[in-house]
């Protein structure tokens, strides 16, 4: 028998992911976790998983589960995914990796040291359009680029009270990834400003003024400078995530609401002497997809199923099968992590700069 057994734990979001490792050619068994029993009962139903547990301690404490994909509250990510890395399994986890910077330097020397991989399961990167693009640049189609801009705007009034005056930038990574990912590199300082006012009884347990935060990031070895805006609360606007990317010969820029077309502009030494634009169709990249897992969901249960997340399950357990690092292993997703954690910071800071520390030398 081959492949691996994998856990996934927190199954509100956490049930979007279940088809897909059910349907990955080298997994062999999956496990649920919620310590909420009707969930744990509905879900497993569902999709006739056996294995049921209420705690992370029972699956640490499983011999047999591999991996394990945590898909928990926010505050809960950092701790139990240092648990995880401890028990010697392999540990992907929903954004954000972690709420503080000290955190981060935890679980980067906490997976060097278990020798396990580590995955941050940001979707940002995979989307068709932020892989599309990405391909064009490493082809060297889009020339060179000098601007990138990302945002992300969701009224996150409606989740829990966790939520209620989050920094908007701690949870900046949909907007920022798609950049860094198409760019190759990564963020080395921050200038912020928070921007409006929420009200002393919305600013929850983080004490947080700003409904939107809004930031400058220099990056390693390139010219390059991206502008990423948050916004959480008392900012009416089309909700969503997207990128813009600027180069001598390409521009891109994402439809202003979900499922909207974007526009991909071409320089005017491309054709007739003018900057012409035309509406953007990203190809279909399941087909990078192994074959086995395109045909059990079949290409519109893919894109139903949340095609990203195909792409992020597939890479999570296809880097533990092949005994190599993760695309978003834990120097990189502190990286990213940092970025939010520290642009708050500087926006506390009236947008003063905040340098993000190299997560890839020695902690
Ligand atoms: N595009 C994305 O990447 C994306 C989208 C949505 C959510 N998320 C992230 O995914 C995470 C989960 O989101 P959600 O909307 O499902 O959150 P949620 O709070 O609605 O659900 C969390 C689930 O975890 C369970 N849980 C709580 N404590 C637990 C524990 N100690 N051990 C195991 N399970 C526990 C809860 O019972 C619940 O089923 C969030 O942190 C969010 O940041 C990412």
């Amino acid at each position: 028998v081959t492949g691996i057994t994998v856990a996934v734990v927190g199954l509100n979001f956490g049930r979007l992911w279940l088809p897909i490792y059910l349907a990955h050619p080298d997994v062999r068994t999956v496990v649920i976790c919620d310590p909420d029993p009707a969930a744990l009962s509905a879900v497993g139903d569902q999709y006739g998983i056996e294995r049921r547990l209420t705690s992370l301690d029972e699956v640490l404490a499983a011999d047999d589960v591999d991996a394990v994909h945590l898909l928990t509250p926010l505050d809960l990510h950092a701790p139990q995914s240092l648990s995880v890395l401890a028990s010697g399994k392999h540990c992907a986890v929903a954004v954000t990796a972690a709420l503080d910077m000290a955190s981060l330097w935890d679980i980067v020397r906490a997976q060097r040291e278990s020798g396990k991989n580590y995955m941050m399961m940001e979707t940002g990167g995979y989307s068709r359009a932020a892989l599309h693009i990405k391909r064009m640049v490493d082809e060297g189609r889009f020339g060179e680029i000098t601007f990138g801009r990302g945002a992300h705007h969701q009224d996150v009034g409606g989740l829990s009270s966790l939520w209620t005056g989050i920094p908007p930038l701690w949870y900046s990574s949909h907007a920022l990834a798609p950049l860094l990912t198409i760019l190759g590199t990564s963020v080395s300082s921050v200038r912020a400003l928070g921007s409006g006012r929420l009200p002393v009884e919305k600013r929850g347990r983080w004490g947080n003024a700003f409904p939107v935060e809004t930031a400058i990031y220099d990056l390693v070895d390139s010219p390059v400078a991206l502008e990423i805006t948050r916004s959480t609360h008392q900012t009416v606007s089309g909700q969503g995530e997207w990128f813009s990317v600027y180069s001598d010969r390409h521009g891109f820029d994402w439809g202003r609401a979900w499922g909207e077309e974007g526009q991909l502009f071409h320089s005017r030494d491309a054709g007739d002497g003018t900057i012409r634009s035309e509406p953007f169709h990203p190809s279909d990249t399941t087909s990078e997809l192994p074959e086995q897992l395109r045909e059990r969901l079949g290409p519109q249960a893919v894109d139903a199923l949340f095609e990203p997340g195909a792409h992020l399950v597939d890479e999570f357990v296809r880097s533990i099968v092949e005994g190599r690092p993760s695309g978003i292993d834990a120097v990189v997703a502190a990286n990213w992590t940092a970025a939010g954690i520290a642009g708050h910071e500087s926006a506390l800071a009236g947008g003063a700069v905040v340098a993000i520390p190299d997560f890839g030398r020695e902690a």
